[in-house]
């Protein structure tokens, strides 16, 4: 890949320092970094510190003179490969979401036609806001890529979503760009989400109720799209795998962080949901470790979580084009399927026995191989079912193979 350069748009948050290491994993992976430091942002890190690293001069003033003379804004923004916004403040965003530009950083991001990537970080109920979310949505719909935010202890001692991603997150994401726009490939342009895994709905700080899925068949099947071309989020749950090449990662623990990291990776072509989702979590999270001699566990009280799939396939508005669901089942294995289908509102089903007696030797959750019973449908076609398919038994990266070959087909 020739050299690329990031124009880096350093917001005013406490998150700021992670942006200073972020330009060393940028330079190491051979990228090249000028970067704007907004007056805020110059509240946490010196433009002395950005300067250092980059070996440019940082810029910071919209009205600077000498700087329009050696380079206007306006070449600033168009020189870049790609626009990173990080960290992205709530108020960075409203800006960007509504046009606005009163300074060098929003001008440069009205003034461009290059792509954005933007990193969130804020307060968690700065980032829950119906506004912030309204404006998170408005930039997805504009094309602007989100990476993060995590969900963690935050510098103001609040806990949840709205801590900054870790720089190598963000890097592998600008990597993953810039490989897109050099790959061709059937879905290119298409995003596909998907989830994987198990989740992990915590007892207490040491044990928590899960499934045996290990989210081989999710990773395969982002691989296999990721190597279509498609641009891939892949919200998995707690797994030994190594992250497919091309994959942009969200790792959660519960089925309600999965749910919630799902609806904000939306507008989605694609919606695959291969997560093993676990149907109940524990009504309370014990603070410390449930001890024996104070009486144990005896019955451990649940609550239901969220139906991902059916929400996102229910969604008002950002319902993606095409939904695809699995279904688990022991017994019954087609029909349970057929009325899953129609229950959650997907347009493709894929059935797997997970039963003792099935055919598969180890098992298919935990083990290399599938065999899958696939049922399509005709979009807008809510009521005929087509006839179910029953593929033989293969590896769970055939299987994701012969999945995404259906969806290219679909598209056409
Ligand atoms: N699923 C989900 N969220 C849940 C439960 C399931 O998104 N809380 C998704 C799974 O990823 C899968 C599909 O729904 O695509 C079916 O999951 P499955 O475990 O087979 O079915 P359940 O909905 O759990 O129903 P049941 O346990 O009654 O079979």
């Amino acid at each position: 890949m020739s050299q690329k350069t990031v124009l880096l748009i350093i917001g005013g948050g406490i998150a700021a320092y992670k942006s200073l290491l972020l330009i060393r994993k940028l330079q190491q992976r051979n990228i090249s970094v000028r970067a704007i430091l907004t007056r805020a942002g110059a509240q946490f890190v010196t433009p002395l510190s950005v300067s250092a690293l980059t070996g440019e001069k940082c810029f910071t003033d919209l009205f600077d003179l000498t700087d329009e003379a050696e380079m206007g804004h306006i070449e600033l923004s168009r020189a870049a490969d790609l626009i990173v916004v990080a960290p992205a403040t709530a108020d960075l965003m409203a800006k960007m979401a509504h046009g606005l530009a009163d300074d060098l950083a929003s001008t440069c991001l009205l003034a461009t036609d290059t792509d954005i990537l933007v990193v969130p970080a804020m307060n968690v109920r700065m980032w829950h806001h119906a506004a912030t979310q309204r404006n998170l949505a408005h930039l997805r719909q504009d094309g602007v890529r989100v990476v993060g935010p995590d969900e963690g202890e935050m510098a103001c001692g609040e806990f949840g979503f709205g801590r900054m991603a870790e720089p190598d997150e963000i890097a592998r994401a600008i990597t993953n760009y810039f490989a897109d726009t050099q790959r061709g490939g059937p879905l290119l342009g298409k995003h596909v989400l998907i989830t994987a895994g198990p989740t992990h709905e915590p007892i207490d700080p040491v044990r928590y109720l899960a499934n045996r899925s290990s989210g081989l068949q999710g990773y395969a099947i982002a691989a296999a799209c990721a190597e279509a071309g498609a641009q891939v989020t892949l919200i998995s749950g707690p797994t030994n795998l190594t992250v497919p090449e091309g994959v942009d990662m969200v790792r959660v623990q519960t089925a309600r962080e999965m749910m919630r990291a799902c609806e904000a990776a939306l507008p989605a072509t694609v919606g695959i949901f291969c997560a093993a989702v676990a149907d109940y979590r524990p009504k309370q999270k014990a603070v410390e470790k449930i001890k024996k001699e104070k009486g144990g566990m005896g019955e451990i009280k649940l609550s239901e979580n969220p139906d991902i799939l059916k929400t996102i396939a229910n969604h008002p508005d950002l319902r993606p084009e095409l939904v695809i669901g699995f279904a688990a089942e022991t017994e019954a294995i087609k029909s349970h399927a057929v009325t899953k289908k129609k229950r959650k509102n997907c347009d493709w089903i894929i059935a797997n026995d997970v039963s003792s007696q099935s055919a598969i030797v180890g098992g298919v959750m935990g083990g290399m191989e599938n065999q899958v019973i696939f049922i399509g449908g005709e979009q807008g076609d809510g009521k005929r079912d087509p006839k179910p398919e029953s593929w033989p038994p293969m590896s769970k990266q055939q299987v994701a193979a012969r999945l995404v070959q259906k969806i290219i087909d679909h598209f056409g």
